[in-house]
């Protein structure tokens, strides 16, 4: 198979990890006989360094001609600290969602064997966790009005959902739930939110046409307490942005940690394909971050994408296999790990690179 896939690292991090996402798919190319072209691009920080946008058209054109995405994170320190900022490198991340129609977010809170141990949840409540996240991308209070007014004391965000927005993305996760234990919950604040109502409605009129899929409402944050309470009761759970947002965070301790996630971006063109963790400034030019987020994200791309199915298993497991050697990064590594089995960004990357 012949693809032409654009690498765009980003910032902090997400230059580290996806060095070894794009080497997995190099590996990938060579073993199953593909030819992958690869091209690269600047978002965020670095973007507006070298144009003073945090997403050039260039980049923008470049991400319309390739065939898939890889994408890291953006983000710098320099502008976390400073409200004032004009302009900043999430910008860069919510154009590029909202340009490429990348409304909805899966991420799979995919829980390895090896990492019982790793959660700070207790191993009997984790065991056999396995939840798909349906993250709406391209709406809510990300994408609403924001502003200030009374001289710059009073600050606002609009939160903005249309019935087609929700729509589009309800089908998705009902689709998928089919596709797995047919249990979807669909989560809001529908006791005070005027969107959540909106999305609430929609959602019960369509269960009717899925009517092998169990739908559950639950309010945010309830959600919130029983995904740590109880993560086995989620299948496919969808909802809003800043919500999905949020709640997956906290669904990567079930994983272990945030360098476990992986995420797809899929909608109008395009997919995207990228950690749910952001650059990471604590850690970054460290050489420890945990490649394996952009690897999966690698895997999820050879799946959605284009289709190999195959090829992607076999990232899956290969994952699967350096754990069970017993190798950790620092952040999934825990007391009884011994110091010599703890690898940095690149030995992890070329111990995974033996197993493929
Ligand atoms: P973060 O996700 O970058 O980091 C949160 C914590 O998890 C940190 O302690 C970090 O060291 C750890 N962590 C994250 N990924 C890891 C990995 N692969 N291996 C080991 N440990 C890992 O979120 P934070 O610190 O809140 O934000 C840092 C910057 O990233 C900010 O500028 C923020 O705006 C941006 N950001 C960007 C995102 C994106 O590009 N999609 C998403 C979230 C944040
Ligand atoms: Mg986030």
């Amino acid at each position: 198979m012949k693809k032409n896939i654009l690498i765009v690292p980003g910032d902090g991090i997400g230059q580290e990890v996806t060095e070894v996402g794009k080497k997995v798919l190099e590996k990938i190319a060579e073993k199953f006989g593909h030819e992958f072209t690869y091209d690269e691009a600047l978002i965020g920080h670095v973007a507006i360094e070298a144009t003073g946008n945090p997403l050039p058209d260039e980049t923008l054109e470049k991400m319309r001609a390739s065939d898939a995405v890889l994408f890291g994170a953006v983000g710098h320190p320099k502008y976390d600290n400073d409200p004032s900022a004009k302009v900043r490198p999430e910008q860069g991340l919510l154009k590029m969602r909202k340009e490429l129609g990348l409304y909805a977010n899966l991420r799979p809170i995919k829980l390895f064997d090896e990492l019982l141990e790793a959660s700070s949840i207790k191993p009997e409540i984790l065991k056999g966790s396995d939840i798909l996240f349906f993250r709406e991308l391209t709406g809510d209070i990300y994408f609403g009005e924001k502003g200030r007014k009374n001289d710059g004391d009073t600050a606002y965000d609009i939160a903005e959902y249309s019935r087609f927005e929700v729509e589009r993305i309800a089908r998705k996760a009902f689709d998928a739930a089919r596709t797995r234990r047919k249990k979807l919950c669909s989560v809001d604040k529908a006791n005070v939110l005027e969107t959540s109502r909106l999305w609430r409605e929609v959602v019960q009129q369509l269960a009717p046409e899925y009517p092998d899929v169990e739908v559950e409402h639950m309010f945010v944050d309830s959600a919130a307490m029983m995904l740590i309470k109880d993560p086995r009761r989620f299948d496919v759970v969808v909802t809003a942005n800043l919500f999905g947002d949020i709640l997956t965070d906290e669904a990567s301790q079930i994983a272990g940690s945030m360098g476990m996630l992986a995420s797809a971006s899929i909608g109008d063109s395009t997919g995207v394909y990228e950690p749910i963790h952001g650059s990471a400034h604590d850690i970054t030019g460290k050489g420890i971050a945990n490649p394996l987020a952009s690897v999966l994200s690698a895997a999820l791309l050879l799946d959605i994408s284009f289709g190999l199915k195959e090829e992607s298993d076999t990232i899956i497991a290969a994952v699967d296999k350096l754990l069970k050697d017993g190798f950790r990064t620092r952040d999934i590594a825990d007391a009884s790990t011994p110091e010599n089995m703890i690898l940095n960004t690149q030995a992890a990357g070329e111990e995974l690179l033996k197993r493929i």
